[in-house]
């Protein structure tokens, strides 16, 4: 019998990647999406991807209990990956009330109705901004978690604990949280990749659009690090590679592998690049000048963060594949793709 899993936020950048990769392992998909962060660019870039013309699609507002409610009542689910959330940093320090209001009501709501109707299986894109700026380095998933340094951050801590209390206190429920680094790239076909909306806060959509001409100059926030080459180091993850982590772990689930009732798993690659790697990384990739500065260090960054991905590894089974060249061919041929070329 085909298991179904409804991705919530499957209309955006990861959760569009992750639905073709569960579509290709054989995994119905429901999709439901508020659009307020992106439009179908995505969702139809899947359906030409999978050969799919008939995935379930439902826009939906997960902060609305009752839609959240009709939703599983109406559909046979067995496992919910819950993205449906506002990301971006900066407008979470400005917006903190909008940020919590959205981003725990929703995965509240989701898990609730979940649970009502027999949907035991809860997984949780959550990120590396957890860590903060660890002591040591790499991060395991055992590096205490350090108080967020935006209310972004801290809706993610404390969804990771909302799970893990509900886990604790369900116990027909299971529960897994990702742990993203930065992820990077788009699909290999050009059909999906990264849209942010205005002016691009992550380093990679910025490098693309300035290379296409859309920016005029990328900006390098901070050369003056305590790295070896004073930009900051990142652990920049393929976003095909990170999609595939999600298979891994839905089937861990789903066919009852899982030690623990709550397991957390670091999806990173392990091996840090800095920024200046990933700019001159990218220009070889494609054989381009890209017109950069050097500018003022950003409020919040911290110099380093990458993972010790070996548990991810060992229990999960999966593993960053993919060569950083062919991820930045990859968001560049998606940008010449966006650009009509
Ligand atoms: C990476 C590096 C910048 C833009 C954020 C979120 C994190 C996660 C991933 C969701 C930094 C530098 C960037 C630019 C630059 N998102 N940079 N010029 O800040 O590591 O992580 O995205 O879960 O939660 O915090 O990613 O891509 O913004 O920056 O020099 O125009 O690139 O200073 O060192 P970050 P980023």
């Amino acid at each position: 019998m085909r298991k179904c899993v409804l991705v919530s936020g499957g209309a955006g950048f990861i959760g569009s990647h992750v639905t073709v990769e569960l579509i290709e392992a054989g995994y119905d998909v429901i999709v439901a999406d508020n659009m307020s962060n992106c439009d179908l660019t995505c969702f139809e870039g899947v359906k030409k991807i999978t050969g799919k013309d008939d995935i379930p699609f439902f826009k939906i507002d997960f902060t609305d209990p009752v839609a959240a409610e009709l939703l599983f009542s109406t559909n046979e689910i067995d496992a919910v990956i819950h993205f449906a959330a506002f990301k971006a940093v900066g407008e979470s320090v400005n917006e903190p009330l909008k940020y919590y209001k959205n981003n725990l009501s929703s995965f509240m709501n989701v898990i609730e109705s979940a649970r009502a109707h027999g949907c035991d299986n809860i997984l949780f894109s959550s990120s590396a901004t957890v860590y903060g700026e660890p002591e040591e380095l790499p991060v395991t998933e055992d590096t205490p978690r350090q108080p967020a340094t935006s209310p972004y951050g801290n809706t993610k801590t404390m969804c990771e604990d909302i799970l893990r209390d509900c886990v604790k206190a369900y116990p027909e429920i299971k529960g897994i949280a990702l742990r993203y680094f930065n992820p990077i790239g788009a699909h290999p076909s050009a059909l999906i990749g990264e849209l942010p909306r205005g002016v691009p806060n992550n380093l990679v959509p910025f490098i693309t659009q300035t290379a296409i001409g859309k920016r005029e100059c990328l900006s390098v926030f901070g050369d003056d690090y305590p790295t070896p080459d004073g930009t900051c180091l990142r652990d920049f993850i393929d976003v095909v590679d990170l999609a595939k982590a999600h298979v891994f772990a839905v089937r861990r689930m789903l066919e009852g592998k899982m030690k623990k009732d709550y397991e957390i798993y670091n999806i990173g690659t392990g091996t840090p690049l800095s920024v200046m790697e990933l700019i001159k990384g990218f220009e070889k990739a494609n054989n381009l000048k890209l017109n950069y500065k050097i500018a003022p260090r950003r409020t919040g960054d911290i110099s380093a963060l990458w993972a010790d991905p070996t548990l991810a590894n060992r229990e999960l089974g999966w593993k960053a594949e993919r060569k950083t060249e062919d991820t930045l061919a990859a968001a560049w041929a998606w940008e010449k793709h966006l650009a009509g070329k």
